[in-house]
């Protein structure tokens, strides 16, 4: 739709709106008068204002990142919707309440621009630090990037994108005039916000915390980002806590440096695992040598990767690591809802999706049904193809998280599955129908085909 509005803007076009979408412009515009509202409290409220100087701010650039803030019991968020006539604001992302009030308000806007969600600080030391709209249609933290809108054609033009872990930490990149850096808010790098930068880029580097949490965090968009044919750097080098202090103390030059010294993910990786064994404890150097074995898969597609990966691992434990030969490169091989369904049960057995048994193969049926003795359940106890079966999805699988997202995606194609299966399951009987059953089949037919498009089929 964005896109429709700027070509046809570009053209001269005039386009006239149906009204499926009028909850979005609706949206859109809530968001936009909200915004508006707590921009102009900014400047009226001291407090607020003053919070930002000493964080350094301009004034100008206040209202370049357009900071607002919501005065206790101002009810901005229930005026508004009262003007704009909205009833509840369940879908807009607020409660009965507005619950940024007091707090600094940060506008989360989506590639477009659009706001969609606002973040909102503490002005000094408290519990929770930061709050955010809560989940709607439109705002998905897992496909949110803080300040893609405006990073986005910077990281084209630079090649490279720079991921920060906070709202302060990309804004202050941007102060310092490296506007293609964007921030996560506050959940963990996901491959939908990898799939949003590699429309734009395949280089990127990490400026996460420094502290164990962001190195944490670190390895685990490595695994997606690799995984997606990335090229990962990690800056890190720093006695700052973070890329704002670091702008803080040092400036954009500061910044700069911090830049400059990122080394390659592949570096990175066996370096930050060092520090948990003491390698001069010759007992410690095959539990290192077999922690690099396990993340060696992740460059198994990646041969230049992996011989860096591997020769920095040597060096640094002053041993050579046995080398296997890599696998030859595969399509990217993406796992089944076979494989996906399994691979949840057994990190998580009382998770809660609906089983359709029938939709599964027989070894996944199985396995199911087995499962479904949970307090009997034991390994050994299932056919030896089963146990094959399952050791390979584990392995397969290894790559993946589970989180949210992945839930939601078996949730998805479990639906999928179960009207595609019902629907071939009407193709077989049609043949042998009478005329009477027929009408009837098609017509269920065409509602189980108008739902799976309505899946996104
Ligand atoms: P940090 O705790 O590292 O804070 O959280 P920060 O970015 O350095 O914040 P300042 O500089 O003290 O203002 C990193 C990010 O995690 C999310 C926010 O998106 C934040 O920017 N977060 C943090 C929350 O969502 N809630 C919290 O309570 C804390
Ligand atoms: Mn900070």
């Amino acid at each position: 739709m964005e896109a429709l509005k700027k070509l046809a803007n570009e053209a001269g076009v005039k386009i006239e709106y149906s009204s499926s979408n009028s909850f979005q412009q609706l949206y859109f515009n809530f968001y936009k008068e909200i915004h508006k509202e707590y921009m102009e409290k900014l400047f009226d409220e001291k407090i607020a204002l003053d919070y930002l100087f000493s964080r350094g701010f301009s004034e100008e650039e206040i209202k370049e990142y357009e900071f607002g803030f919501s005065p206790i019991n101002s009810k901005i968020p229930q005026k508004i919707a009262q003007k704009l006539d909205i009833k509840s604001l369940k879908k807009f992302g607020f409660s009965t309440h507005d619950q940024f009030e007091g707090r600094l308000i940060i506008p989360i806007k989506n590639e477009y621009s659009n706001v969609i969600a606002f973040g909102g600080r503490l002005l000094g030391e408290g519990q929770p630090k930061y709050l955010n709209s809560y989940e709607t249609d439109f705002f998905k933290k897992s496909k949110t990037l803080f300040l893609l809108d405006i990073a986005k054609d910077k990281i084209k033009t630079a090649d490279f994108a720079i991921i920060c872990e906070g709202y302060f930490d990309a804004i202050a990149f941007h102060r310092a005039d490296f506007k293609n850096a964007v921030a996560t808010l506050g959940t963990s790098f996901t491959k939908f916000h990898a799939f949003s930068i590699k429309k734009l880029t395949q280089n990127v580097i990490l400026a996460f915390d420094t502290d164990s949490a962001g190195i944490k965090a670190a390895l685990q968009s490595i695994k997606i980002l690799i995984s997606m044919q990335f090229n990962v750097m990690v800056a890190g080098k720093t006695k700052e806590k973070d890329p704002d202090e670091i702008y803080k103390t040092q400036g954009s030059s500061g910044l700069y440096s911090f830049l400059k010294e990122a080394i390659p993910a592949e570096e990175f990786i066996p370096y930050v695992l060092s520090k948990n064994y003491d390698l001069n404890n010759s007992n410690a150097i095959p539990l290192y040598t077999r922690e690099i074995k396990n993340w060696e898969k992740i460059f198994e597609n990646f041969p230049e990767k992996l011989e860096t990966f591997r020769k920095t691992a040597e060096k640094i434990s002053k041993t050579s690591i046995t080398v296997s030969v890599p696998k030859p490169k595969q399509k990217t091989n993406l796992p089944t809802l076979d494989e996906m369904v399994i691979y949840l049960l057994l990190n998580n057995p009382q998770v809660d999706i609906e089983i359709n048994p029938k939709i599964f193969n027989e070894l996944t049926q199985e396995f199911i049904k087995s499962l479904k003795n949970l307090k009997n359940f034991s390994f050994e106890k299932l056919s030896k193809d089963l146990q094959k079966y399952i050791e390979n999805i584990l392995n397969k699988m290894e790559k993946f998280e589970i989180n949210e997202d992945y839930i939601n995606t078996v949730k998805k194609k479990i639906e999928e599955k179960t009207l595609e299966k019902r629907i071939e399951e009407i193709d077989k009987y049609l043949n042998s129908a009478t005329e009477e059953e027929k009408r009837v089949l098609l017509q269920t037919r065409m509602e189980l085909v108008r739902k799976l498009k309505k899946l996104g089929r």
